[in-house]
């Protein structure tokens, strides 16, 4: 691990690095200083606007773990609004800055620092909602990997527990070389993000800051029907997908999806 460094280590070949445990040496203590700049909070807010209260609030929910509390932007706003928020991440150095980023807005968040394969070995609780938000969830390389962390997120859900996990639209990159935008998610007018490479197993994002520092993360192309698979074969009953906030969209268009996976029994199971 490299946690305090300026430079990240991919070692001689990058493009070979596709480990579910990267992300330990990606966000490291530069990037995530910058971190802030990349999404920008006040514009992040006002483009997401209320859709995940309002969909928290649709399902009841009040009761939450954020699963990739990251800096903290989510956990923050969903205290703001009313819920009960445990904040977890695997990385302690992103766990530090968002304790940090809270306490600046006068909330102690409640931290636990857990790897999603492991959670239920950290976290010994029941939430009504787990979000995994950000385009999180592409770090994890490995599909056993992917079954395994859906698998936790799925134990420490109430029996009526919903979980809303978003992703890039990657099928637009893959299949339609498509460059993210930066309306939604990453919003920062000072830092360009842009795939770099891209091949079936691996997206490998620069992020260029405006003082010229450079950083890289290597993720998981997941395609939205694919990740809705998982979703249908961990157990959840009913997803739907959203594109950037709304239901109804071209394919090609989103920038991001947002899954809903809900865990109540929908009789017979839905169809795809
Ligand atoms: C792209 S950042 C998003 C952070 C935040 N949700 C946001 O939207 O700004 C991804 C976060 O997921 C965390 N993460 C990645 N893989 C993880 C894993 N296997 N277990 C726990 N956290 C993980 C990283 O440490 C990082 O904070």
């Amino acid at each position: 691990m490299n946690d305090s460094s300026t430079t990240q280590d991919y070692g001689e070949a990058p493009l070979e690095v596709r480990d579910t445990n990267q992300y330990q040496a990606e966000y490291i203590r530069s990037f995530v200083a910058k971190w802030d700049e990349l999404i920008d909070w006040d514009r992040r807010m006002s483009s997401e606007g209320e859709f995940f209260i309002e969909v928290l609030r649709k399902h009841g929910a009040r009761k939450v773990l954020d699963a990739a509390t990251g800096t903290g932007f989510h956990s923050v706003r969903l205290h703001h609004a009313g819920f009960e928020v445990s904040s977890v991440d695997g990385n302690p150095v992103m766990l530090a800055k968002a304790f940090e980023n809270a306490l600046d807005r006068n909330i102690i968040l409640r931290t636990v620092q857990a790897d999603w394969r492991w959670l239920n070995r950290d976290v010994h609780d029941l939430y009504d909602a787990v979000i995994c938000l950000g385009n999180s969830f592409t770090h994890l390389h490995d599909e056993n990997d992917r079954r395994k962390a859906l698998a936790e997120f799925y134990a420490t859900l109430r029996h009526d527990g919903v979980l809303i996990l978003d992703q890039r639209n990657y099928d637009a990159i893959l299949d339609q070389d498509v460059e993210p935008s930066h309306d939604y998610y990453y919003c920062g007018d000072s830092v360009r993000a842009t795939p770099e490479y891209v091949d079936d197993s691996l997206a490998r994002f620069r992020y260029e800051f405006a003082g010229g520092e450079t950083y890289h993360l290597n993720m998981f192309p997941l395609r939205r029907n694919y990740v809705r698979r998982l979703l249908h074969e961990v157990g959840f009953q009913r997803v739907t997908t959203y594109g950037d906030f709304q239901q109804t969209y071209r394919d090609g268009e989103p920038d991001f999806f947002i899954h809903v996976a809900e865990k109540r029994y929908v009789e017979g199971g839905e169809s795809e």
